[in-house]
C-alpha cells in the first residue's frame, strides 16, 4: 500500500510512523510534514536514511504539492495528523490553527473528490466536544455527544471533522474520524502538560499548575492511540467516527504529583498559576463503540506508561534540551501569574 502521512514529524505522527514502518514494511510511506516548530526531522532521521521512508518538507494548504504527491506516489490511503495541536498557543495566536486545521484540511479533502479511491482517515481529537462536568463521572463523551468546542483550538478541530463528514456525506469520499483523548509518551513537545512537567522537574524547576489543577483529563498512551487508528483503517465503517481513550481519568494534580514522586522530587515544585482562559474542566471518553465494532483496548496502564514515558525522557536529553526554551516560554507567562 502507498500512505500518505500528514503531520508526521510531530508527537502522534512520529510514533504512528516508526509503528507503521516496522509493522508494514512493504508499504510505501511518504511523509509531509511544514516542520513547523512542533515537527522535528531527527525525528524520522534513521528511517530517511535507510529508505524507509520517503520525507517531504511541505505544506498541507499547498494544493499543487498535495496534488503531485498523490500522482507522483501513486497514494491509496492518507493518515491526517498535520494540525497546530496546543491549546494555549490558539488562545494566544489563533490564525495558523485556521490556516492549518481548517483550510488544510479543506486542501486535502477538494484533491478528495477528484481521487475518489483513496481511503481517508482524519485524526481529531475529543475537545471538539467541549467539557464535562466534573461533580458527575458517569457522563462521558459518545460518538452522539453533540459538538460544543470552547477553544480557538478545538473550534479549529471541529470545524475540520465537520467537513470531512459533509464530504463523505455529499461527495462519497472514503472517510473515517477518530476523536481521541489527551495522549503522553515519547516524541511530545515539552509544551504539553505532562512532557513539560517531567523536563522541568528534571531541571528542578517551578511546574505550573492552572488553578486548582483538580481539572480531568484521560490519558491514553500514544502507542494505544495509535492501534486505534490501524483498527479504524482494517475495520472501521466508511463514514463512521470512533472514539478512542485510554481508560486513563485523572485530575492534572495527581499527574504532577505522580511524575514528581517517580522522579523523587519535591512538590515545592509547584506552583497554582491564574487558570487558562475558558479552560475544559473535564473529557472522558465512552469507547465502547470502538471496542464492540472494531476491538479496540487500550493496553497501557497509566502508571507503568508515565514511568516509562519519564524513563525516554531522562535518556533522551538531547531531543528536549534544545526545545526547551520555546516551550517554556508559556510556562514562564503563567508562572508570572501565581495565585
Ligand atoms: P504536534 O503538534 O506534535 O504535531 C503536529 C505536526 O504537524 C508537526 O510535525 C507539524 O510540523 C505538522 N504541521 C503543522 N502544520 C502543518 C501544515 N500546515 N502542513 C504540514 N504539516 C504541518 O501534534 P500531535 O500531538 O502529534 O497531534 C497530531 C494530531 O492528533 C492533531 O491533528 C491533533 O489534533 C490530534 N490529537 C492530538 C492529541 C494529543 O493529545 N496530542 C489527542 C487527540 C488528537
Ligand atoms: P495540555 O497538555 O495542554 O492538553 P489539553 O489542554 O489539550 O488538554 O494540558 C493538559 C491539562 O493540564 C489541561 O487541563 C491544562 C493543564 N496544564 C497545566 O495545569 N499546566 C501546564 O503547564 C500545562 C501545559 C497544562
Amino acid at each position: 500500500m502507498n500512505i500518505l502521512i500528514t503531520g508526521g514529524a510531530g508527537f502522534i505522527g512520529t510514533n504512528f510512523v516508526r509503528y507503521w514502518s516496522s509493522k508494514y514494511p512493504k508499504d510505501k510511506i511518504v511523509v509531509l510534514d511544514k516542520l513547523t516548530y512542533a515537527g522535528n526531522i531527527e525525528n524520522l532521521e534513521d528511517l530517511i536514511k535507510t529508505d524507509k521512508i520517503i520525507f517531504i518538507k511541505g505544506d498541507i494548504v499547498n494544493k499543487e504539492l498535495l496534488e503531485h504527491i498523490i500522482i507522483h506516489y501513486k497514494i491509496e490511503t492518507i493518515v491526517h495528523f498535520a494540525a497546530e495541536s496546543h491549546v494555549d498557543r490558539s488562545i494566544d495566536a489563533p490564525e495558523d490553527f485556521i490556516m492549518t486545521n481548517i483550510i488544510g484540511t479543506f486542501r486535502i479533502l477538494e484533491l478528495l473528490k477528484k481521487y475518489k479511491h483513496i481511503r481517508f482517515h482524519h485524526v481529531s481529537t475529543d475537545e471538539v466536544f467541549g467539557e464535562l462536568p466534573l461533580n458527575d463521572k458517569t457522563i462521558k463523551f459518545t460518538e452522539k455527544t453533540k459538538y460544543d468546542p470552547r477553544s480557538p483550538y478545538s473550534a479549529s478541530k471541529a470545524s475540520a471533522d465537520h467537513l470531512v463528514r459533509s464530504y463523505t456525506t455529499t461527495y462519497g469520499i472514503l472517510a473515517t474520524i477518530s476523536n481521541c483523548s489527551n495522549n503522553y509518551g515519547p516524541y511530545c513537545y515539552p509544551e504539553k502538560l505532562i512532557p513539560l512537567v517531567i523536563t522541568r522537574a528534571l531541571m528542578n524547576e517551578q511546574i505550573p499548575v492552572y488553578g486548582l489543577g483538580n481539572q480531568i483529563r484521560d490519558w491514553i498512551h500514544v502507542e494505544d492511540h495509535i492501534l486505534g487508528i490501524d483498527l479504524i483503517l482494517q475495520k472501521g465503517k466508511i463514514g463512521h467516527t470512533y472514539l478512542l481513550g485510554g481508560n486513563g481519568e485523572k485530575e492534572n494534580i495527581y499527574i504532577v504529583k505522580k511524575i514528581l514522586e517517580i522522579l523523587n522530587k519535591p512538590n515545592s515544585l509547584i506552583v497554582h498559576v491564574g487558570d487558562r482562559k475558558g479552560h475544559d474542566h473535564r473529557y472522558a471518553i465512552d469507547f465502547s463503540k470502538a471496542a464492540n465494532e472494531i476491538g479496540f483496548k487500550p493496553l497501557r496502564n497509566l502508571d507503568e506508561g508515565l514511568k516509562e514515558t519519564i524513563n525516554w525522557y531522562k535518556n533522551n536529553q538531547d531531543w528536549w534540551i534544545k526545545l526547551k526554551p520555546n516551550a517554556d516560554k508559556i510556562a514562564q507567562k503563567y508562572l508570572s501569574n501565581p495565585i
